[in-house]
């Protein structure tokens, strides 16, 4: 088969992201800009925000994507970009951009690009794959700020979702968490710094919801924490507000209690899994919340000792990036899974 480049647009949420993926050399590029700093002051991800943003920069990143894989538009085969889920006015700038790349291109030369539209689940479902070959079937649970979700992976594109929250994501517990105890957004990476320095001892004991399957929820441990904090006096519901700003001590507990939960939590899932899905080779941990070394060692050791392979992406292919929507889009290439201008986006999965 000929060997292909396949260019990848990632605008779902807060990231504008471009990678070239080369079908038979793997990942060359992976670029980004992180709208992070823009929407740290409103706590939390501000939709007009981020579309204007989008537009600001996806013509610049997308360059920069293609220079550092040291090729030139005119090379790249086909253009895999994120149609959804995600916020509709962020995934139409990718989309339009995409678009316009391929329609140019087709009126210019008729061979064309090819427009792939890529599910940005699928997307971190097979992140793993930028660095590992890992054997089907396998289970993969997707944990980011706007999902949370387990799976049973068959092969590329072949996969179901055996598990998923029934509210709120894991990675949303330590953003919303976070925010009820002045930490800055987002509230992953803060949380486990501030559980680090307190060892990872569970304090609270926050509630474990046992009896739903596979599934997660995740909206019931905010509010036990916002009770929690009422009862030590350290939460107002009349002003909405933390109310001992400069209780370190509370904070590195709440901080230590939540992630040692949320870290039973995916444990007693994957138990769960295991026992229901004994003939898989590996397990996958990716999505934003995979950057956690803690809640990754964890996983890591049950994993293996159920025999399982245990695979989770680098930092930098776990929160979004366009290198996975790439690798998505390349293997859809691969099977003829082609879109055509008709396109369009949605929020929902
Ligand atoms: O995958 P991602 O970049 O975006 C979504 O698709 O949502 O994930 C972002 C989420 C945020 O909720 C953030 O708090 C969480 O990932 N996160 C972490 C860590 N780093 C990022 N959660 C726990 N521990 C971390 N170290
Ligand atoms: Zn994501």
């Amino acid at each position: 088969m000929k060997h292909y480049l396949t260019l990848g647009i990632e605008t779902s949420c807060d990231e504008t992201a471009a990678a070239v993926y080369d079908s038979e050399r793997g990942i060359l590029s992976n670029k980004l800009f992180s709208q992070i700093d823009l929407h740290r002051i409103y706590g939390g991800v501000v939709p007009e925000v981020a579309s204007r943003s989008h537009l600001e920069k996806i013509n610049l990143i997308v360059q920069e994507a293609l220079d550092a894989a040291g090729v030139k538009l005119e090379d790249i085969d086909n253009i895999a970009v994120t149609s959804n889920p995600g916020l509709a006015g962020s995934l139409l700038v990718g989309l339009c951009f995409a678009k316009g790349i391929a329609s140019f291109d087709s009126a210019q030369d008729e061979r064309g690009k090819k427009l792939i539209g890529v599910n940005h689940l699928e997307g971190h479902a097979f992140s793993a794959f930028l660095e590992y070959d890992i054997p089907f079937p396998h289970l993969c649970l997707t944990a980011s700020g706007g999902h949370t979700a387990l799976y049973l992976v068959r092969d590329f594109g072949d996969y179901q979702v055996i598990g998923q929250t029934l509210d709120d994501a894991a990675g949303e517990a330590f953003d919303k968490v976070a925010k009820l105890i002045n930490l800055p957004y987002p509230g992953g990476p803060v949380i486990e710094k501030l559980a680090r320095e307190m060892e990872f001892k569970d304090f609270f004991n926050y509630p474990r919801n046992k009896d739903i399957g596979l599934d997660f929820s995740f909206s019931g441990l905010k509010t036990a924490v916002l009770y929690d904090l009422v009862k030590r006096n350290a939460y107002s519901m009349e002003t909405k507000k933390f109310t001992q700003p400069d209780n370190e001590q509370l904070k590195k507990e709440v901080a230590s209690s939540l992630l040692v939960c949320i870290a039973d939590i995916f444990e007693q899932k994957l138990e769960r899994a295991f026992a229901q899905y004994p003939h898989v080779k590996a397990f996958t941990f990716v999505g934003g919340v995979a950057c956690n070394k803690y809640i990754k060692e964890r996983l890591r050791i049950l994993a293996e000792k159920r025999g399982k392979a245990f695979f989770s992406p680098s930092p930098q292919y776990c929160t979004d990036n366009a290198a996975m929507i790439a690798l998505v889009g390349n293997y859809k290439a691969k099977q003829g899974k082609f879109s055509d201008l008709s396109l369009d986006v949605f929020e929902s999965e």
